[in-house]
């Protein structure tokens, strides 16, 4: 650990040269650093290292400065709370921009800023922005060191919680250097909090900007860098997460002929020890981290369910045609409520110790809680924003605990369920993908789609209700295409056409399935128990991957019939209950369907045909006339 205080600022608007650890050789990489110190003029610049003592002092600090309060050891080791401001609590999706030299080629589903534009506001903003502060700079690799999956990135940040995430959710540390080289490709991302001190004003515990249209959360694809200004939360601030692993690498994903997708990973071994791998999509706060760590009901015995990621997945073809993916973090930031021993037992020993919370409530007894930790809630407790809390305040009031996007940032080594190839560099090999969004009607529990083309065609049309994960109106349809709405940093189009390009040259392409845990009925009750239960669905899918289970024929695609599913230890749940899970409405699909076109208008210039083809065929399939039905003609 090296703290640098460069000299003063000279006359001439430049500060003096900093002292370089002589472990960075990099001489693009050294003159990246010099320029945003000479830009940000922070008062000190510290070298991560990405040591444990480094960690260890940088929480201390968080917990001097307020921003960190460390929990009860005794109950919960290691670990500590921080709460944001109430203004930053998610991703702002209106304030994150995709600047590309030409508009088209950002798309319209991202909001764009002509480049130059941008780089004059974000060179005013960051002008001085981290006086007073110190720059951290964090050498990262997305992906296990060296692999040929991986990709490395530098985050500077003035942010040291950013600093202690990102140790959690990266490969972070010197290590980083050796791989670069004096010459390796890097992603460099500047971060600020957006707060520059004057000399004496005294720090708040969650610095950021007091309005969110001051907010800017920027990518240049073609230069593969990132701005990000006045957020501290989350993928707004943890660089190397949506911002690198999925909007820059879709763009290099592109370019090169693979896969960034925001994809879960995991591993379902069959009592005979045959092992299949499946990475799945679900949008923001729809149940990845619980999917990816399903534990199988006790009548599903011998089986096993590992993980391999809980939100992003790269994907490349293998040397033996076979797809073969790497989950690129090493943490999860996951979202606390509804997590307990029930619901996802291994998130719950994941978050044991060595977890930096964020958002949640504090108890009594210096421990954490948030709705659905546990059946009785604790008598009191301080919430999210530090005000007293107990139940009757909450029946009273309606405010929660914790924040509907609370969330745990814990090693994925520390998980029970970790797939032992979590780390190989080459990536597991991908059987099956799964798409599934939230909605409460409409969608059946589940169908494997035709084929490669009819997958893309649900995948890209996917729609589910908003969630408390971004900024915006909470259960409203909207479409996500592959949940990476928020996430694809290009043309939406081209990268439905990249998927459909690259389907074109696998040997032996995986199935795609859709799946909805969330179908209510008319009193707003799940139809679906969920969590555990998916693995009945699970089990299908893997089967049909290896085209061993039965499949019905429907309109949409290939279902399971009730005695295709194993029931053992969940016999409450009768025919009729998977009926109305499974109904496919006629009438609702064809406005469904229809439903598509605004979409299909909106990315019109660049919309492959086989989607309209896809559409054409779906539609005259579900069209008939029930009055003809009984007519030959
Ligand atoms: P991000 O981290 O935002 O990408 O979210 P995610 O996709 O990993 O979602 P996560 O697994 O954290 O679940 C989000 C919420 O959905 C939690 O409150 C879960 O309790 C709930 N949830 C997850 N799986 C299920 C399920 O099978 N059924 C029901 N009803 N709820 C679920
Ligand atoms: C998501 O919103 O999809 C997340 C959380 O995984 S964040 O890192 O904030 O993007
Ligand atoms: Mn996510």
């Amino acid at each position: 650990m090296t703290i640098f205080t460069p000299k003063p600022t000279n006359n001439a608007g430049t500060s003096a040269p900093i002292e370089f650890p002589n472990y960075i050789q990099h001489g693009r990489l050294r003159a990246w650093i010099q320029s945003m110190v000479d830009l940000c003029k922070p008062d000190s610049v510290h070298f991560c290292d990405g040591s444990q003592e480094e960690y260890d002092q940088l929480c201390e600090l968080l917990v001097e400065k307020g921003t960190f309060i460390r929990l009860n050891p005794e109950k919960r080791p290691n670990s500590f709370l921080a709460r944001s401001q109430p203004s930053d609590v998610a991703r702002v999706e209106d304030r994150t921009f995709v600047c590309t030299l030409n508009p088209k080629d950002s798309g319209p589903t991202n909001n764009w800023v002509n480049p130059r534009e941008m780089h004059k506001t974000l060179d005013r903003l960051f002008d001085g922005c981290m006086r007073g502060r110190t720059m951290y700079v964090i050498p990262f690799s997305m992906g296990p060191l060296g692999s040929p999956i991986s990709y490395c990135g530098v985050e500077l940040s003035d942010s040291a919680y950013v600093a202690t995430n990102m140790r959690i959710m990266t490969r972070m540390g010197k290590a980083v250097y050796d791989v670069l080289g004096d010459d390796q490709p890097f992603v460099p991302a500047v971060h600020s909090v957006g707060m520059p001190l004057e000399p004496g004003q005294e720090d708040v515990p969650w610095p950021c900007v007091a309005n969110s249209e001051d907010k800017y959360i920027v990518h240049f694809p073609e230069e593969r860098s990132i701005w990000s200004y006045g957020s501290g939360y989350g993928g707004n601030a943890l660089l190397g997460k949506k911002c690198f692993a999925l909007r820059i690498a879709s763009n290099i994903a592109h370019d090169e002929g693979w896969l960034a997708e925001h994809m879960l990973i995991m591993g379902v071994e069959s009592p005979e020890g045959e092992k299949t791998y499946l990475a799945a999509a679900f949008p923001s706060a729809c149940g990845k981290t619980n999917f990816a760590m399903l534990v199988p009901p006790p009548a599903f015995e011998g089986w096993k369910v590992t993980t391999v990621g809980d939100d992003i997945a790269w994907i490349k073809v293998g040397s033996d045609g076979t797809l073969r993916a790497i989950n690129p973090e090493a943490g999860f930031f996951g979202v606390a409520p509804g997590t307990n021993m029930k619901t996802n037992p291994n998130a719950t020993l994941t978050i044991a110790s060595n977890t930096i919370f964020t958002n949640v409530g504090l108890t009594d007894d210096g421990d954490v809680w948030w709705e659905g930790f546990t059946d009785t809630p604790p008598a009191h407790l301080i919430d999210w924003q530090g005000q007293d809390w107990t139940p009757a305040i909450a029946k009273e009031t309606g405010r929660k605990a914790a924040h509907p996007n609370s969330r745990f940032t814990a090693p994925a080594s520390q998980c029970p369920s970790i797939d032992s190839e979590w780390e190989n560099p080459d990536g597991v090999p991908i059987s099956a993908f799964v798409f599934g969004g939230r909605r409460s009607s409409v969608t059946p529990l589940v169908f494997q789609t035709f084929n490669w083309i009819y997958g893309v065609y649900f995948a890209a049309t996917l729609g589910s209700e908003m969630t408390a994960a971004a900024a915006g109106k909470i259960g409203e349809v909207r479409r996500d295409p592959f949940a990476m709405l928020p996430f694809c940093g290009y043309h939406m189009a081209s990268y439905f056409n990249h998927w459909l390009q690259f389907g074109r040259f696998i040997k032996n392409p995986p199935r795609i399935f859709i799946v909805n845990w969330f179908r209510k009925d008319d009193e707003g009750k799940f139809l679906w128990p969920g969590f555990g239960e998916n693995m009945r669905v699970l089990k299908w899918i893997v089967d049909r991957a290896r085209t061993k289970a039965a499949g019905e024929e429907t309109r949409l695609g290939r279902v399971p019939s009730y005695n295709d599913i194993e029931w053992k230890g969940m016999e409450g749940f009768t025919k009729e209950d998977f009926d109305r899970v499974m109904s496919i409405d006629q009438d609702l699909w064809k406005q469904e369907i229809l439903s598509h076109e605004e979409l299909f208008i909106r990315l019109y210039d660049r919309l492959p045909k086989e989607l309209l083809a896809v559409r054409e065929l779906l539609l005259s399939s579900l069209w008939s006339r029930p009055e003809w039905e009984d007519r030959q003609e």
